[in-house]
């Protein structure tokens, strides 16, 4: 697949749920959002004829995100089942990283290939101000389990808010300084739920590096297999590197591989500019023989890769929640 303004699609993130069990203040209301009705969200059949479609039009990464992808029940047989897929050649997951304790091992047994977990606090208290009601001691103990699993080119997301958590950049670098661990700072994004851009919070990815330059030399690093939003460096003397992600100051849309599949089945162009279509109700049209159904799946995805517009909006039409981040 390839779209109007020549960028070639291989990258599938696909949410897998809207529940979660955090409720972060940049990606949630207090109450949390509105959720969709069971019978709306994809069966893992459905998602799994989705892949394989995509599979044949040239997709060979996926990413499994929600709301929180592990409280999906029977998360880890969907991924031993996506591994199994020959074509797709790298699958990852992005978690809070609550549950990891518990699913580190499975997780790695399932043949996932990394894991992605979001922390934008070191801090016990405000873990639980920002999550609203979150554990930190969970997560720093699901990083170490996945460390000890095995797994590889493990990164941390850290979305920076001015005012939040801002005066803890330094605390993150030296985090990293002794794990095997891919730091990255996240220039905060428009919200859907509040329907702003919540501009006093904003840090760009600039200042961001100022801060991070007083405890190291940032060395520029070669870019990740499969290109990825974030801009990495290595900071001298730490086992870890440090990626930057500024899909604000500096959108890299230009670059952009993926496309995105909603826990209620719509396949979507662009995380934050619209451009949706429900495939999910091709899949569950009982009137379609295979070949139809084949060539209908197949005008979905060339149909959502037209939409993709050359550079987003910067307004975030839909809640991460739905879409996955
Ligand atoms: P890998 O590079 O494959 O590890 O994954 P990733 O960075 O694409 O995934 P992750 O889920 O960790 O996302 C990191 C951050 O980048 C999140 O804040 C996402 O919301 C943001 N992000 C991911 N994809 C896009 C995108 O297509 N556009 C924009 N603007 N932001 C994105
Ligand atoms: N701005 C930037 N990043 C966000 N994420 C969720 N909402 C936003 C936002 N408004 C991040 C999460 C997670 C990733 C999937 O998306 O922190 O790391
Ligand atoms: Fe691609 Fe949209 Fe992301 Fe830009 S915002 S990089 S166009 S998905």
């Amino acid at each position: 697949m390839i779209d109007k303004h020549s960028r070639k699609i291989s990258y599938l993130r696909i949410s897998v749920t809207d529940l979660c069990n955090l409720r972060c203040i940049y990606c949630m209301p207090p109450g949390g959002t509105e959720l969709s009705m069971k019978e709306e969200i994809l069966s893992f059949e459905e998602i799994l004829k989705i892949i394989k479609h995509g599979v044949s039009l040239g997709v060979n990464k996926i990413r499994i995100t929600g709301g929180e992808p592990l409280v999906r029940k029977g998360i880890t047989s969907l991924i031993k089942e996506i591994s199994a897929i020959s074509g797709i050649n790298d699958i990852a997951l992005t978690t809070n990283g609550v549950y990891l304790k518990e699913y580190a091992t499975a997780l790695k047994k399932s043949g996932l290939s990394r894991l992605n977990i979001s922390l934008d606090t070191m801090r016990k208290d405000r873990f639980s101000e920002i999550t609203r009601g979150g554990n930190i001691v969970d997560v720093f103990d699901g990083v170490e389990a996945v460390l000890k699993a095995g797994f590889k080119g493990t990164k941390m997301n850290a979305v920076v808010m001015r005012g939040d958590n801002d005066d803890e950049i330094q605390d993150f670098v030296r985090y990293i300084m002794e794990r095997d661990i891919e730091l990255r700072f996240i220039e905060l994004m428009a919200s859907g739920w509040k329907d702003m851009v919540d501009e006093d919070r904003f840090m760009p990815t600039s200042e961001i590096m100022e801060m991070v330059r007083e405890v190291g030399e940032l060395v520029p690093d070669k870019q990740r297999i499969g290109g990825g939003p974030a801009t990495i460096y290595r900071i001298k003397g730490a086992l870890g590197s440090i990626g930057f992600i500024s899909a604000v100051s500096k959108p890299f849309c230009k670059t952009c591989n993926r496309l995105r599949l909603t826990s209620d089945g719509k396949l979507r162009s662009c995380l934050l500019t619209g451009g949706e279509v429900d495939i999910k109700d091709i899949l569950r049209s009982s009137n379609l023989d295979e070949n139809e159904m084949q060539r209908k799946l197949t005008d979905a995805f060339l149909r959502v890769t037209d939409m993709k517009p050359v550079v987003h909006s910067g307004k975030n039409s839909a809640v991460m929640n739905r879409i996955g981040g």
